[in-house]
């Protein structure tokens, strides 16, 4: 059964010439089981109309931000409480602008400010319009703002030109929908999760550390949690708050952490190992900070224990997924760890690209498993983790049957 089943859905439509493509969505979302209600600025109605949307949907189409029929005068709140999740599609440049800056001058806009429901943005433009750095500085501040962008594709336009700007296919737009809600998948088991640096101290005030952000550990907890499981989070210094209900557990070095995971393995099920952790420490941490005497310094590194192996190996139950996070052939290095630390799900990502590297919001990965492969197309952090706990839980409830 589709995650879209029962649930309601906002359609906000805005002027661009891709408003005839929300037709089509509103068919594919109720396929899925969805009620859906739109939502128009007043340029879309010049590319399509009310009546049109009306008919599909079965629901008065909603256009005016002072709408004396709503009950109390205030669809916009009416509408923005009763939205499990809001789809803008297509979102216009001008729509983008007004949304980044917490616009409220019509009703789509105030519905977007009064909702606390996901909202799932697909923008729909000229190339040059897409590219121009006033869009580009508005879309990086709506996925700050922790809405879901789905980037357009590259392509013919309708105005001629070639290039990006055209809306994702209305079938990309229900399955990032889907992934969306909690699918339960992890419900009954324990999760235990590593993310973000370690640090590995020099002397008292210096350390060799890396990178990581942390962000893809974080969504990955956050993931797993609204998929149903109990986690818990062990993480190197972020500064990124805790999600609701993971429970969390501070450390620095290597060692820590893997000390850390030793303990809680042994009542997990799962344990996903997404920590970029250090692969050689200082050999000695000098007692006193080290003094710039000579022109060259030589340190001594030693090996950091391998978590994952070590977990793997102490615990021979639990099901494991490792990252290759990689800058050079990607796909080889990632099949030699999944084999050779005997895992069961390896998340293969390319950090030498900054779109989706260390500290980006978006990442795009491939999964490999013993017998398939998985591409998840570039997309939020946070979409990505719903993909990879999806697959995950497949293929962890298929190996246990
Ligand atoms: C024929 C035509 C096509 C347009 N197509 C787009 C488009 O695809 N994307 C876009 O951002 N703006 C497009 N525009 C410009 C918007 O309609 C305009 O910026 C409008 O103010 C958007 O209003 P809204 O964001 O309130 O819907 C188009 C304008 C015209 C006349």
């Amino acid at each position: 059964m589709s995650n879209l089943s029962n649930k309601n859905i906002v359609l906000g439509v805005s002027g661009s010439i891709a408003a005839y493509k929300s037709a089509e969505l509103i068919r594919r979302l109720q396929d899925s089981g969805a009620s859906v209600k739109v939502v128009m600025t007043k340029s879309s109605v010049e590319f399509i109309t009310p009546l049109t949307m009306q008919a599909l949907s079965g629901n008065p189409v909603h256009t005016e931000l002072l709408d004396e029929a709503s009950e109390r005068a205030m669809s916009h709140i009416e509408l923005a409480r009763w939205a499990d999740i809001l789809i803008i599609a297509p979102a216009s440049a001008n729509l983008i602008a007004k949304l980044s800056h917490g616009r409220a001058d019509d009703l789509l806009t105030a519905v977007c400010l009064a909702t606390s429901a996901d909202i799932l943005i697909a923008p729909a433009m000229n190339n040059q319009m897409w590219l121009n750095r006033a869009t580009q500085k508005n879309i990086s501040e709506l996925k700050l703002m922790g809405h879901h962008v789905l980037a357009p594709e590259d392509g013919k336009q309708a105005c001629g030109e070639t290039g990006p700007g055209r809306m994702v296919e209305t079938n990309q737009i229900i399955s990032i929908a889907n992934t969306l809600f909690s699918s339960g998948s992890l419900s009954g088991t324990k999760v235990l999760l590593t993310a973000g640096p370690t640090r590995e101290p020099l002397d008292p005030i210096r350390y060799l550390s890396n990178y990581s952000s942390g962000k893809m550990g974080f969504a990955l907890a956050e993931a797993a949690r609204s998929a149903g499981a109990e986690v818990t989070l062990v993480t190197g210094p972020v500064s990124l708050l805790t999600p609701k209900y993971v429970v969390r557990h501070d450390i620095e070095t290597a060692q820590d952490m893997l000390k850390a995971c030793v303990e809680h393995a042994s009542s997990c099920d799962i344990f996903i190992c997404c920590a970029a952790v250090a692969d050689y420490r200082p050999r000695r941490r000098e007692p006193q900070k080290i003094k710039k005497n000579d022109a060259t310094l030589n340190m001594e590194m030693m090996r950091n224990p391998d978590i994952l192996s070590n977990i793997t190996a102490q615990f021979e139950q639990i099901f494991s997924v490792g990252f290759a996070a990689e800058t050079t052939n990607l796909i080889e290095n990632a099949q030699q760890k999944l084999l050779k630390k005997k895992l069961d799900l390896i998340v293969a990502n390319d950090v030498s690209d900054p779109e989706i590297g260390f500290d980006s919001d978006h990442n795009e990965v491939l999964l490999l498993w013993a017998n398939g492969n998985e591409k998840l197309e570039q997309a939020s952090k946070a979409i990505i983790s719903k993909q990879i706990i999806n697959r995950l839980a497949l293929i962890y409830h298929e190996n246990r049957s």
